[in-house]
């Protein structure tokens, strides 16, 4: 049976990956690496860059990701989307010597992430491990130093399209937003709330602000603007707290 290993390795920053990830590159036979295309170069080097770290001797194999059909209602575009993505591991998979095949998740590979997801598809189902990494949850609350919650409060973790879809969560107090594209913030009423944004969080042009929603709103959505337009492409999270 295949094992594969799904190992987070943080945000961005070699230095998030953790002992027993390093360990388990260093064990590892084989590691997949996707390959995204044009603009997402850099995601690649940073895997290539950690696997040298690691010192592993596996071997890299490379998996072109497919694209997306944006003209498909969402859930379809993104199943069909997976239903590719594991068709393409499992050619990538006949081919490996034997022994344990790694892939490198982004953050951790339980949080809005589709690694799981995808291997699951496969037949014959290999044998998961998981290996935890930094989230990006923990590298913006650790960025601003603040914490995650408030005293016995609830956090409500969410995506940029649910926020626009469905406004503030009721009852929420503490609201973080990832896989925002658009600056979702600016579909809600900004009074009492307080914002702390963090992209690029743990690399090297790691950019954070915080303030009122009202004042810090519109100036986040002129640096974002900014530095996507700089990078070619951009990853941003943020936290929205209610005031006291
Ligand atoms: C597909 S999800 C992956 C989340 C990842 N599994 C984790 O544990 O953080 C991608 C989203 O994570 C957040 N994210 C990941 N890396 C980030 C970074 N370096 N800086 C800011 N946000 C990041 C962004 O909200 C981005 O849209």
């Amino acid at each position: 049976m295949t094992e594969l290993w799904l190992i987070g390795i943080g945000t961005g920053n070699p230095d998030h990956v953790t002992l027993e990830g390093q360990k388990a590159l260093r064990d590892a036979a084989t590691v997949l690496i996707p390959r995204k295309g044009a603009g997402k170069e850099d995601l690649a080097h940073l895997r290539l860059d950690i696997l040298a770290a690691s010192k592993t001797q596996a071997r890299v194999v490379y998996v072109d990701m497919p694209e997306r059909d944006d003209s498909l209602p969402y859930q379809t575009r993104v199943a069909l989307w997976h239903d590719e993505i594991a068709r393409r591991w499992q050619v990538a998979l006949e081919t490996v010597p034997e022994g344990p095949v790694a892939l490198l998740v982004w953050g951790d590979p339980g949080l809005y992430d589709s690694t799981l997801r995808i291997a699951a598809r496969l037949d014959p189902a290999p044998k998961l491990r998981v290996v935890p990494g930094i989230t990006a949850l923990q590298a913006l609350t650790a960025a601003h130093a603040i914490p995650f919650n408030t005293v016995n409060g609830a956090v409500t973790v969410t995506t940029g399209r649910r926020l626009r879809d469905h406004g503030w969560p009721e009852g929420a107090e503490t609201v973080i937003v990832m896989l925002d594209g658009a600056c979702s913030f600016q579909s809600l009423d900004p009074t009492g709330l307080h914002i702390w944004w963090g992209a690029f969080l743990g690399m090297a042009d790691q950019a954070l602000d915080s303030g009122a929603l009202a004042e810090a709103g519109p100036r986040i959505v002129e640096r974002r603007a900014h530095a996507r337009a700089r990078h070619g492409w951009i990853m941003d999270t943020y936290l929205l707290r209610r005031d006291a």
